[in-house]
């Protein structure tokens, strides 16, 4: 071995550290992105009122894209997207919202003038506090699509996916089933009857996070290995 090589062989060795000099591990640095990603989830929130900020409509694509790669049975994607920003129109779900909570009240209860006229602003301050978003959503489903029978679980999926990305980028959206009958829905949209509502949602900078309302223990949730009674 010639010298220079020896020398290199040596110097090589010595900075190889013994088992007691070897530092310890250097804390796990944390990994980036995750911790926030799942905090989306968490401080997801249903909304209930708006402010009337506008909705970029990049922001809008970016939501209804993520929506758009949910889970989907055999890949079918069963889904379309119907997004209603016309005031006049949603003027119109409104009122037809309105008079039909107030033929079903009217149904059940027999109500006094009053007391009808009562009802009648109430749910007119609850929908204009919805409609208040300047954004309005129908998540559907087309009872034509290749596996119909799996289109009630597909449906879901998409409309959380839409919530939880909407969220991500600072938007309140609220899951609605019955705030806004389907069959109004339906009609004041002119929805074929081939695509079935699965909910709908106003989507919009909320006037406030709502609290997180309470929600049940892990603990309570979730069995390990077995589930007893
Ligand atoms: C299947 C389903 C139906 C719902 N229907 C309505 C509705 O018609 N109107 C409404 O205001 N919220 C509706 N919600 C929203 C729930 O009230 C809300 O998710 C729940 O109270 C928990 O609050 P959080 O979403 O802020 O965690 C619905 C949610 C689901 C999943």
């Amino acid at each position: 071995m010639r010298l220079t090589a020896l020398f290199v062989l040596l110097t090589a060795l010595a900075a190889v550290p013994s088992a007691q000099s070897v530092p310890p591990p250097a804390p796990a640095a944390p990994v980036p992105g995750p911790a926030p990603f799942l905090q989306v989830f968490k401080e997801r929130r249903s909304v209930r009122n708006f402010r009337p900020d506008a909705v970029p409509r990049e922001h809008l694509l970016q939501i209804l894209d993520i929506a758009r790669t949910a889970p989907t049975s055999g890949n079918q994607q069963p889904w379309k997207f119907l997004v209603i920003q016309d005031r006049s129109r949603l003027d119109a779900l409104a009122a037809a919202t309105v008079e039909a909570y107030t033929a079903r009240y009217q149904e059940s209860k027999k109500p006094t003038a009053q007391e009808l006229a009562a009802f009648q602003d109430k749910y007119r301050q609850v929908c204009a506090r919805y409609l208040s978003a300047p954004v309005f959503i129908i998540v559907l489903t087309d009872s034509k699509s290749k596996y119909p029978d799996y289109n009630k679980w597909d449906g879901p999926m998409a409309a959380g996916y839409l919530m939880v990305a909407a969220r991500a980028l600072g938007y309140g959206t609220v899951f609605c089933t019955d705030s806004f009958p389907f069959d109004v829905v339906q009609r004041v949209f002119d929805i074929p009857e081939r695509y079935e509502v699965v909910c709908t949602t106003p989507l919009g900078v909320p006037v406030e996070w709502p609290a997180a309302p309470p929600k049940k223990a892990l603990d309570d949730l979730v069995a390990w290995e077995r589930l007893a009674e």
